[in-house]
């Protein structure tokens, strides 16, 4: 198929560019480059071996998003467009609601217009809100979002939903990530934040650089095994993977469908600390600090729908993210650096 990957420059986009290639479909990308850079486009070309058609292009512009439609015969999406820090996002709703919405907006409007009917949503467990049950199934309550970021994922879903009710040839898969971390084996792709990141990983990864003295470990004092916050951290190439059997399920013309891409397994921040120790080869420095406003103490999902409805199984345990993570920060302390 050829598969319009919208946001495909960023760090799920770029790895599931690899394996939508890898698994022969042809992919045209479409990313403004608000939040990426086009050397992991580059990367992704030589990591396979094969071209992407690249569009520099902000997806919440309709005029400029129907050139992509227009010259290409689009037979599913994939939408990774999105602003995704969340404490910015209180800061700024406002552009979280346009940006995010508007994106899947203009890309809905144009599938309707060019009669393509297949369509992958990125959305994140964050829809679940503070879990009531633990692990998550996809019939779990949805709602309780706590910062505008999660509430744009919740509305898309929502606007998804009335979306498949009208028109029953549609196609659309939402998928509810865990938390995705690590990077390609190659080393040649990866997450590359900008400035002082936010979440876990790459938080650590720059401090086993040398870039930051050392991790702030945010609250001892859950109600977890050890006290600090458990989440289902999942490989970025199970991730990536997992949207190539989406695509398959759409095919078979499946209407609205919902899975939780997670593990199943719930690891702490300080086993995730501890993986990196290992990956590293010395300790990473850390200190307790003040809980995070807004996170809850435990996260993960029930994997058995993805499992049993598109064999996906994450084959990558927490030593290996950690070691694709740090092989990728190692041997590109500066992430894609500055573009050329
Ligand atoms: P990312 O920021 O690396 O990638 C998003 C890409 O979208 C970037 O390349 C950015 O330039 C592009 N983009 C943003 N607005 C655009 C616009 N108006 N027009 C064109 N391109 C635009 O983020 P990611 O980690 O790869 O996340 C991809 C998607 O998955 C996002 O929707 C995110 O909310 C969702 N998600 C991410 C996580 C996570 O932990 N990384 C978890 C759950 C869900
Ligand atoms: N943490 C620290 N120190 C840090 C950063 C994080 O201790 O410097 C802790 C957090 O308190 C939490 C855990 O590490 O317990 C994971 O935090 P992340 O920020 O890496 O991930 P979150 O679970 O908070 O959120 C991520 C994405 C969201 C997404 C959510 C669910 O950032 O976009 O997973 O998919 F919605």
């Amino acid at each position: 198929m050829r598969i319009l990957v919208a946001g495909g420059a960023g760090y799920i986009g770029s790895h599931t560019c690899v394996e939508l290639l890898n698994a022969g479909h042809e992919v045209v990308c479409a990313d403004n480059l608000l939040n990426s850079k086009y050397e992991s486009i580059r990367r992704v070309e030589k990591i396979t071996g094969k071209t992407i058609k690249f569009y520099k292009v902000d997806l919440a512009d309709y005029e400029a998003t129907k050139v992509v439609f227009e010259e290409n015969k689009i037979d599913g999406v994939i939408h990774f467009a999105g602003l995704k820090c969340v404490p910015e996002s209180i800061q700024v709703p406002l552009k979280y609601y346009q940006n995010n919405l508007d994106t899947v907006f203009v890309v809905m409007q144009l599938m309707k217009e060019y009669n393509v009917k297949n369509f992958v949503f990125s959305s994140s467990a964050t829809v679940y809100g503070d879990p009531k049950v633990l692990p998550l199934t996809e019939d779990c309550e949805v709602g309780g979002t706590t910062n505008p970021y999660g509430t744009t994922k919740y509305f898309i879903e929502r606007i998804l939903m009335d979306m498949c009710k009208a028109d029953s040839s549609l196609n659309v898969a939402i998928l509810r990530y865990f938390n995705p971390v690590g990077a390609h084996p190659s080393g040649m792709i990866g997450e590359d934040p900008n400035g002082i990141p936010n979440n876990l990983v790459p938080y650590v990864t720059q401090v086993a650089i040398g870039k930051r003295p050392y991790l702030n470990v945010n609250g001892n004092d859950y109600d977890t095994p050890d006290g600090t916050g458990v989440r289902d951290y999942i490989h970025i190439v199970d991730l990536a993977i997992g949207h190539v059997l989406a695509l398959n399920k759409l095919a078979t013309g499946s209407g609205l469908v919902i899975y939780n891409l997670g593990t199943g397994n719930g690891y702490s921040v300080l086993d995730i600390v501890h993986a990196f120790d290992k990956a590293v080869g010395r300790p990473i420095p850390y200190k307790i600090a003040p809980r995070r406003p807004g996170d809850i103490a435990a996260c993960y999902a029930d994997p058995a729908k993805a499992r049993e409805e598109l064999g996906f199984v994450a084959k990558y345990g927490v030593d290996d993210m950690a070691r694709d993570a740090w092989n990728w920060q190692s041997k590109n302390p500066d992430g894609y650096g500055e573009e050329q």
